[in-house]
């Protein structure tokens, strides 16, 4: 795909762009095109919704180095995609930009998109072989022991800030509690402390120390594989090395990093994103202290309005196809982009509209990719969010809501701080530490404040049925299956990418 055959589609309506000489032009890359990067992409929003307006449900725009993109901005137009595997792919080997050698060795999205060998980047068998093992070792966990766990660790957090009458959310809460949780899941509880969430942050960041924060995660979890493997244990470590996959160590400690870093990411921006919201609109706050609004529906809502990963780098096409009336190339890129896709107006054409627990959003992707994880990243913030207000009723904003400040980049928007306080509680006990015992199956449906409602399958949405739904709700989705570079030259890049530097 190159920027030229974008306009060559015929679709692609340049006439609505700025006339020639307009001010607005100055930020446009070749062939008039919109850049994800730099100046106009500081409020991605804004820009989405002019791309929207200019091309429709995909829209064509440039990554860094003006390498050329679709943007997937249409609710529908993203689930065909990550649902037809058939005509899009994860694996990145095809895109064309990378075999024309415009994409260098050196571009800021390389350690992203460069292909690695775990089931994110996989297809067809491969897929199958590396997912089942991910699937089959979190199908072990027992949902009432997790529940417990993050319950603990709610107390543990809270006790640390509740005698102070102020604390930052983010800091203190959100970034720590997905970690502990997860280091419970992969069997390393004692690795969990300051120094891992430190490290976390501090490589999602991209800072100067994030290449040493990454080894410091990669060792941790290289010496978990290597104890697991040699005396197995009841975690989902043990079992990602005994499935019958036969995963290599590589791929174990591969794939324990993608769980560990993508669970905790997404999961604690979610966890901070929910909080925000309960202290910040009046709505929820009204409807919590009511009883109307549930914990768990205030998390969907949140998955709706601020999905977690706002774009996932990407799809490409297998073979030339269409795609929201553009003409779409074989070797295209695309980005799957919720963020967008959540907001389509076909789809939602009041956003002030309570979407009260419907769940039908784009957060946990779609297809053969779906997250397997999203009944842990659900139960985190439900959890999370339901102890907190049981411990601290009387907590609210120490700011004003504008001065609050998130930093953004295409695949994420995370919120620096969010500042509260509350008249100082006494700490409490702390239960006993509960065993994560296994079981056959997990669980499929969870409930925090209020009986959660029955799963049943989600029908495909079409835009129409889908706008229907933000008046009738929908049922909810089957809890999906358990629903849940290392090239260091090229890590810093990436960081600076992921962080929109
Ligand atoms: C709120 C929390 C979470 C969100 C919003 C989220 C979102 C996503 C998204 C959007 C995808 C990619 C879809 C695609 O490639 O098309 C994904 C994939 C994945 N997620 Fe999550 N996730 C969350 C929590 C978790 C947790 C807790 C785990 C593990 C315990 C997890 C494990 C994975 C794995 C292994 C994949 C790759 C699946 C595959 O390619 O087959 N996620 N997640």
């Amino acid at each position: 795909m190159t920027p030229e055959s974008h306009s060559a589609t015929g679709t692609d309506d340049l006439s609505v762009s700025p006339p020639p000489g307009c001010p607005a032009h100055n930020n446009l890359g070749p062939g008039g095109l919109h850049r994800l990067y730099g100046p106009e992409a500081q409020d991605l929003g804004a820009l989405y919704e002019k791309l929207r307006t200019e091309h429709g449900a995909v829209a064509p725009v440039l990554l860094h180095d003006d390498v050329p993109m679709w943007v997937v901005l249409g609710h529908a137009e993203n689930l065909h995609m990550v649902r037809s595997p058939s005509q899009f792919t994860r694996d990145s080997r095809i895109w064309r930009p990378l075999l024309e050698g415009m994409v260098k060795p050196d571009h800021p999205l390389m350690p992203h998109i460069a292909w690695q060998p775990i089931c994110s980047h996989a297809e067809g068998d491969e897929h199958l072989r590396l997912r089942g093992a991910v699937t089959g070792a979190l199908t072990t966990i027992d949902f009432r022991g997790l529940r417990r766990h993050i319950t603990r660790y709610t107390q543990i957090l809270v006790n640390r800030f509740c005698e102070a009458g102020e604390a930052d959310l983010v800091s203190q809460y959100a970034d720590h509690l997905p970690m502990a949780v997860m280091c419970e899941i992969l069997g390393m509880p004692d690795e969990y402390g300051d120094r891992i969430v430190h490290a976390a942050r501090d490589m999602l960041k991209g800072t100067e120390t994030a290449i040493a924060s990454n080894q410091y995660i990669v060792d941790a979890l290289g010496r978990l594989a290597a104890k697991r493997r040699a005396h197995p244990e009841e975690d989902f470590t043990s079992h990602l090395v005994t499935h019958p996959a036969g995963l290599t160590d590589d791929e174990v400690r591969e794939h324990l990093r993608v769980v560990l870093i993508a669970a905790y990411e997404a999961t604690a921006n979610l966890l901070a994103n929910v909080l925000r919201t309960v202290l910040t609109d009046p709505r929820f706050r009204a409807q919590l202290n009511g009883g109307q609004m549930t914990v768990p529906e205030a998390v969907e809502q949140s998955l709706w309005d601020e999905p977690p990963f706002s774009a996932v780098f990407a799809y490409f096409a297998k073979q030339e196809t269409e795609l929201g009336g553009q003409r779409i190339h074989k070797g295209d890129g695309l980005l799957f982009a919720p963020a967008p896709g959540n907001v389509d107006p076909r789809v939602r054409p009041d956003l002030t509209a309570n979407m009260q627990g419907n769940r039908s959003h784009l957060a946990f992707g779609g297809g053969p990719h779906e997250c397997p994880g999203q009944d842990i990243g659900r139960a985190i913030a439900d959890i999370g969010v339901d102890a907190l207000l049981m411990r601290l009723p009387d907590v609210e904003l120490d700011c004003d809501e504008e001065d609050l400040n998130w930093s953004e980049s295409i695949s994420s928007r995370h919120l620096v701080e969010l500042p509260v306080r509350f008249d100082p509680k006494p700490p409490q006990d702390v239960m006993e530490k509960p065993g994560l015992q296994t079981v056959p199956r997990q669980r499929s449906t969870w409930q925090v404040s209020t009986p959660a409602p029955e799963s049943a399958p989600l029908p495909e949405a079409s835009p129409e049925q889908a706008a229907t739904a933000t008046a009738a709700p929908q049922q909810p989705a089957p809890a999906a299956e358990p629903a849940i570079t290392r090239r260091l030259g090229v890590w810093k890049r990436f960081l600076r990418w992921w962080r929109g530097y």
